[in-house]
């Protein structure tokens, strides 16, 4: 079903062409939400837009355009307001109709994307052999919201984990571990990731101040690269140690990823700088390979390079950005490519998609984006770092926000003289924990840094994880309550739209495919969240101000088909963002 936005779109395009000819197919009709409930549901400023193309003044065409809008069966008589802005408010009846058409629908009147393109999403990817840090807590939280919303919309998605897989800190490592714990390099399971963590600090230390265990770590890299068996194996051992660590979160957060690291894209990286000598785009700086970038300098002018081949031989992190580009694109047949870090790779990735459009790496039909966010922040406005000042291990992270949501929910079960058994308070605590960071990550918009509060993501009220589980259940209470089975209201049900607050949220549930478009086009999570914050929200007004249960039958059947679907919507809405619901909390 396609959404009331839609729908007048196509009315206003007809209309224009009908008014003022072929010429005005495909001009875009600039209808929106309404700015204000006064001047009704929806508005279009088109008139304004034309003047100049049809040589009238702005009341005149919108006036035209009025007088053929086939929408009498959808809307009141439209106005013209002000210069030529048409006002337009949805028929109760018809809003009546469009719910109970969605009611019987599993994806809500969300239409797929016609027609689907592959879209990759590369998103998570921490370092072995590093601690995954917040950062990619942000990247692994944002890029599986970005994927489980194009999947919906029908798109064939590949969740791709570009980890740090490869490079100089192997050498290092693995020449240290020689030295210190060299069964670490020959038996699985020797090492967990914090022994890892910490040997790669010490290795590092070595490496910045012993020339000769340099030299030894660079013939490792050497060795590696040339695929020589025991290094090979010690390797691997390294990354599975790194990746079992990696999947703890992975389970703990329901992220599902497919693992394709730097090192799959080595064989390749040799034929991106050919190719980019073979396009003239190479030049020698300082014995390294670069291409310039045209329009990024430095502070004295200059001009900035893109480094792809050190002075040492080496590639690296804007090589293989490059061999995997044109390996998602030649194999995996990518339509679009969706990068997830934080902001401080704009300007890589900026300078690959570049370099890559000048070698003809990229063809015009291929879309490349990144989705930058953020930094987290501690309450204090800097960094977040423990108490003690080191960067905060992701499990710590979620196990206290975890923790947190338990204490919650037994002082509440005090006040409430509630008793529940163990396993409930443990699964409460648990859901709602993970919940809780997840929606306090997505529901800033990402480009901006956000304060990490286990306060503030755990509040009941506000645009909260725990608020919009609230609302959820709140309606499943009423079921419960009443003995109502949603799935079975009976037959023939009316809805019938008469209070202000029931018109209100009808209007509000059928906008959620409008937003879920939004979302695909702009990669903005949040906007999500506002829809669902404002849906729990007037949800909760409809419920203060309209009796369900104790209201007479139609009413009420009526009533419990607007709380099912907004619960629907809810659990829907909240399943994109990755968010788990419960019935009863
Ligand atoms: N491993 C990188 C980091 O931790 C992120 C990789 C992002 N993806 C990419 N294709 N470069 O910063």
């Amino acid at each position: 079903m396609n959404s009331l936005l839609y729908q007048l779109k196509n009315h206003f395009n007809e209309a224009l062409v009908t008014a003022f000819g072929t010429e005005m197919a495909g001009v875009d009709p600039l209808v929106v939400l309404a700015s204000n409930p006064k001047f009704g549901d929806y508005q279009s400023n088109v008139a304004m837009s034309l003047t100049k193309k049809l040589g009238e003044k702005p009341r005149s065409i919108a006036q035209k355009i009025v007088e053929n809008l086939n929408i009498t069966e959808m809307c009141e008589a439209p106005e013209i307001a002000g210069p030529g802005f048409i006002n337009l408010t949805i028929k109760p009846a018809y809003l009546e109709a469009q719910l109970s058409a969605i009611e019987k629908d599993d994806r809500l009147g969300v239409e797929t994307a016609q027609p689907p393109q592959k879209v990759i999403v590369d998103f998570s990817s921490p370092n072995i052999a590093k601690e995954m840090h917040v950062g990619h807590l942000r990247s692994t939280i944002i890029g599986d919201c970005i994927a489980r919303i194009l999947e919906f919309r029908g798109h064939d998605v590949l969740r791709l984990n570009h980890v740090g897989d490869w490079g100089t800190q192997f050498g290092m490592l693995i020449t240290y571990l020689r030295e210190v714990y060299p069964e670490a390099l020959t038996t699985a399971d020797a090492l967990d990731l914090g022994d890892l963590v910490s040997l790669y600090k010490k290795a590092k230390i070595r490496f910045d101040e012993d020339e000769k265990f340099k030299e030894t770590a660079r013939e490792e890299v050497v060795k590696l690269q040339s695929g020589e068996e025991d290094t090979r194996h010690a390797w691997k051992l390294l990354c599975d140690q790194s990746r079992r660590e990696f999947q703890v979160i992975y389970d703990r957060l329901d992220i599902k990823l497919n693992e394709r690291g730097e090192s799959f894209y080595n064989p390749f990286l040799s034929g991106v700088v050919e190719d980019l000598e073979k396009q003239g785009l190479l030049e020698e700086s300082d014995g390294a390979m670069c291409v310039f970038l045209e329009g990024f300098t430095n502070k004295a002018g200059d001009r900035l390079p893109l480094i792809v081949q050190k002075s040492d031989g080496g590639y690296n992190y804007a090589t293989t950005d490059l061999a995997a580009l044109r390996y998602r694109i030649a194999s995996d047949s990518a339509d679009r490519i969706v990068y997830v870090t934080d902001s401080g790779q704009s300007n890589h990735f900026a300078g690959v998609f570049q370099v890559a459009k000048r070698a003809d790496f990229l063809p015009e039909n291929v879309e490349v984006v990144h989705v930058p966010f953020g930094l987290v922040l501690g309450e204090d406005g800097k960094k977040l770092k423990t108490r003690s000042g080191e960067t905060v291990k992701l499990r710590d992270l979620l196990d206290e926000a975890v923790d947190r949501a338990g204490k919650d929910l037994k002082s509440r079960l005090l006040e409430e003289d509630r008793s529940e058994s163990d396993e409930f308070i443990d699964n409460v605590g648990k859901v709602v924990g993970i919940d809780a960071v997840k929606y306090a990550d997505l529901s800033q918009n990402r480009t901006s840094d956000y304060k990490f509060s286990y306060d503030k993501m755990l509040d009941l009220k506000g645009n909260t994880a725990p608020y919009m589980l609230y609302a959820y259940v709140r309606v499943q209470g009423i079921s419960r309550k009443g003995n109502i089975d949603f799935d079975n209201l009976g037959e023939d049900i009316k809805i019938i739209l008469q209070e202000e607050e029931e018109l209100v949220l009808a209007k509000h549930i059928l906008q959620l495919s409008d937003i879920l478009v939004e979302v695909e086009r702009d990669l903005l999570p949040n906007r999500l969240c506002d829809y669902l914050y404002e849906l729990s929200k007037k949800y909760n007004q409809f419920y203060d101000r309209c009796t369900v249960l104790q209201a007479e039958d139609t009413v009420k059947t009526s009533r419990l088909v607007l709380s099912d679907l907004t619960a629907r919507t809810l659990k829907l809405g909240l399943s994109l963002l990755g968010i788990q619901v419960l019935e009863r909390m």
